[in-house]
């Protein structure tokens, strides 16, 4: 179910801003226009919706966009053009009172720098989302009391925001903004702050946060790793424009253009990439109705030493080997059975490469990619490696 929409939302902020958007529209970079007019192009033309219990993560370079983008979402900014939705109700139309109800019931924010008031001790801080709605004292205590608990933090409550390192003022950052339960989280490079150990832990309790509480999330980073990390999907930014949504890996196999490319170049790809972007079509053989001669005659055809062997129905049966064949050959057997073995490792196609990278370099044969049964591919070492370290992540593997 859609949760936010976002429909030609442009902010441009300075004065002229109609000569401003003339210029966009004409395709006019940002430094031009801001040479010309004053104004600064935020954010350009997004469209974009993030489904309910989804984590949407935005994406760029400093100067992007990022920021206000996430804040026109909250209304925190009002946008130049275009509307945006929450709950099918469109907030560009909502007036102060309105608006109001909505940022306090439906939407918490947690920040870069934490947030946090130094003069208010954790229990505190965590309690402000809930006073400023008008939850009554004793109410907001104990869902404060408890968010903190959550978060490993209560026995902090009564300290203040410099005495905890920054991990944890990020934990009560956090907990501030679920103590009111929102359905929507805003988070603006929440983690960046955090050294990396810390960071990944961090990341590690969104994941498992999620899987709970199923807020929607609209995520931001610098940090391709983290939104590939956490993401189901990510809006990539450049100069105010989204120029890239996908999942990570289809940002990952088909970037948009050399931005996005230059982007996904230092990533570890075997955390993001699966098998099925790996494999190679195998040279099969019906092993019901062929025979040694036939299988020996492909494997010559194919240059290889071994092949996998599959029924009428391409449901995965083995492999067969050269060796195996010839002697079967010399025989006079018409039949594989006798031949066929069975100890080829199978893993379905959305196995992470990185989970196939140990047991590949023990397996003296490729590894079968089967699903349901059916052989669907094959992954053999040198195209793996091959998929790993190429930018547009097909290895050189024909595409179906
Ligand atoms: N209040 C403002 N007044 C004028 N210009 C602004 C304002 N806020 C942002 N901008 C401009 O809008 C553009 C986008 O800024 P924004 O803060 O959204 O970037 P960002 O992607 O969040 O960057 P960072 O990664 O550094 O936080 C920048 O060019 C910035 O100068
Ligand atoms: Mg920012």
């Amino acid at each position: 179910m859609e949760k936010i929409k976002v429909e030609h939302v442009t902010k441009i902020f300075g004065k002229h801003i109609n000569a401003a958007m003339k210029l966009v529209e004409q395709k006019k970079s940002k430094t031009e226009i801001l040479k010309e007019t004053g104004a600064t192009i935020g954010v350009y033309d997004a469209n974009f919706t993030v489904n309910e219990g989804e984590i949407f993560v935005i994406m760029g370079l400093s100067g992007s966009g990022k920021s206000t983008l996430i804040r026109l979402l909250n209304r925190l900014i009002d946008p130049t053009n275009g509307n945006i939705y929450i709950d099918g109700q469109n907030i560009s139309k909502l007036n102060k009172k309105e608006l109001r109800k909505i940022r306090r019931d439906k939407m918490s924010m947690v920040f870069q720098n934490f947030g946090l008031f130094p003069h208010r001790t954790i229990l505190q801080n965590t309690e402000y989302g809930l006073e400023i709605k008008g939850v009554p004292k004793e109410e907001r205590r104990l869902k404060a009391e408890k968010a903190l608990d959550n978060a490993g933090l209560l026995p902090y409550k009564d300290q203040y925001p410099s005495q905890l390192s920054g991990g944890m003022q990020q934990r009560v950052g956090l907990a501030r903004a679920l103590a009111n339960d929102p359905d929507i989280l805003l988070m603006d490079e929440a983690f960046s702050a955090l050294d990396p150990l810390i960071r990944k832990e961090m990341q590690d309790e969104l994941l498992d946060l999620q899987q709970r509480m199923k807020k929607t999330i609209v995520f931001i980073t610098h940090d391709l790793n983290e939104a590939l990390r956490i993401g189901d999907r990510i809006a990539l930014m450049k100069d105010g424009e989204i120029i890239q949504i996908g999942t990570g890996e289809e940002i990952l196999t088909n970037p948009a253009n050399d931005y996005v490319r230059s982007f996904t170049e230092d990533v570890d790809r075997s955390k993001v990439l699966t098998v099925e972007n790996a494999m190679i079509r195998p040279v099969s053989i019906n092993v019901e109705a062929d025979g040694p001669k036939v299988a020996l005659q492909l494997m010559r055809e194919e240059k290889v030493s071994v092949i996998l062997a599959v029924d009428k129905q391409r449901n995965f049966k083995g492999y067969i080997t050269a060796n195996d064949a010839l002697e079967a050959s010399k025989r006079g057997e018409r039949h594989l059975h006798g031949i066929l073995r069975n100890d080829m490792q199978t893993v379905p196609p959305d196995t992470l490469i990185q989970d196939v990278l140990g047991p590949m370099s023990d397996s003296p044969t490729p590894i079968a990619v089967v699903e349901n049964g059916k052989l669907l591919g094959v992954l053999i070492r040198g195209v793996v490696i091959e998929t790993l370290s190429s930018s547009n992540g097909n290895g050189g593997v024909d595409d179906e």
